[in-house]
């Protein structure tokens, strides 16, 4: 979708997100109802926490972003769930097994394979054991955006991170746009993380992906 400041479209398309969260939930039989602490990594100006928070109000939510502006924003707008700062790379300032769910939405779409793999390492340590993470990655539904010499090389590697040229100096260096296939995914989960489910087009064009912490 092109980007737009249109304020309709920002509420939609939360609503959706967070709708979208709950349905590949259930469809693995979980749900936010079961859940006490409840991260939302990478959550921009809080989107889908604006909506998840009035429907679960017994949850505590939790929002992580490298944007101070952002942050700034739901700290001052957003009530109800806490804020908080974070730098491209891990550390993060939460205790070890702070969580019982974390979600990431249109995040890890933008970082590339090691960066993902040092975020998901640092996610480990802050979801309960058996706790999950559900993220979301380009598959095969984006991939007719790929010129087919790096089509080839996605499905060799299982991971490719694109940088433009357009938004070079726009967007920071390790900020840009990245595809997976099922096996990268696999790949990214390792040892810390068992599959649970892929969903295909989980969330509009973008694949989900749940997995437990083992
Ligand atoms: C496309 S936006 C999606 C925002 C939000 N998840 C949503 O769906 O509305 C990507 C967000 O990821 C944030 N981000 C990127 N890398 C991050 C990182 N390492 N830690 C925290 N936030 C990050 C960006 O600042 C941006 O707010």
């Amino acid at each position: 979708m092109p980007e737009t400041t249109d304020l309709s479209v920002f509420l939609n398309v939360g609503e959706r997100a967070a709708h979208d969260v709950e349905s590949n939930l259930a469809g693995i039989g979980l749900t936010l109802e079961n859940c006490d602490t409840v991260l939302d990594f990478g959550c921009g100006a809080g989107r889908t926490l604006r909506w998840l928070i009035q429907q679960f109000p017994h949850v505590r939510f939790y929002g992580a972003d490298v944007d101070p502006q952002a942050i700034a924003w739901t700290k001052h707008h957003l009530p109800g769930a806490e804020f908080g700062l974070n730098s491209p790379t891990p550390p993060i300032g939460y205790p070890d097994a702070s969580f019982d769910f974390v979600y990431i939405i249109s995040v890890f779409t933008h970082l590339a394979f090691e960066l993902q793999k040092l975020w998901l390492t640092e996610l480990h340590r802050i979801i309960r054991p058996e706790g999950i993470v559900l993220f979301t990655v380009h598959g095969e539904h984006t991939w007719h955006w790929l010129s087919p010499d790096k089509l080839v090389r996605l499905r060799h590697d299982g991971f490719l991170f694109e940088t433009s040229r357009k938004l070079q100096g726009i967007l920071p260096d390790w900020y840009h746009t990245s595809f997976m296939t099922e096996y990268g995914v696999q790949q990214l989960l390792g040892q810390s993380f068992r599959l649970l489910a892929y969903n295909h087009a989980g969330m509009g064009y973008q694949d989900v992906v749940i997995a437990q912490r083992n």
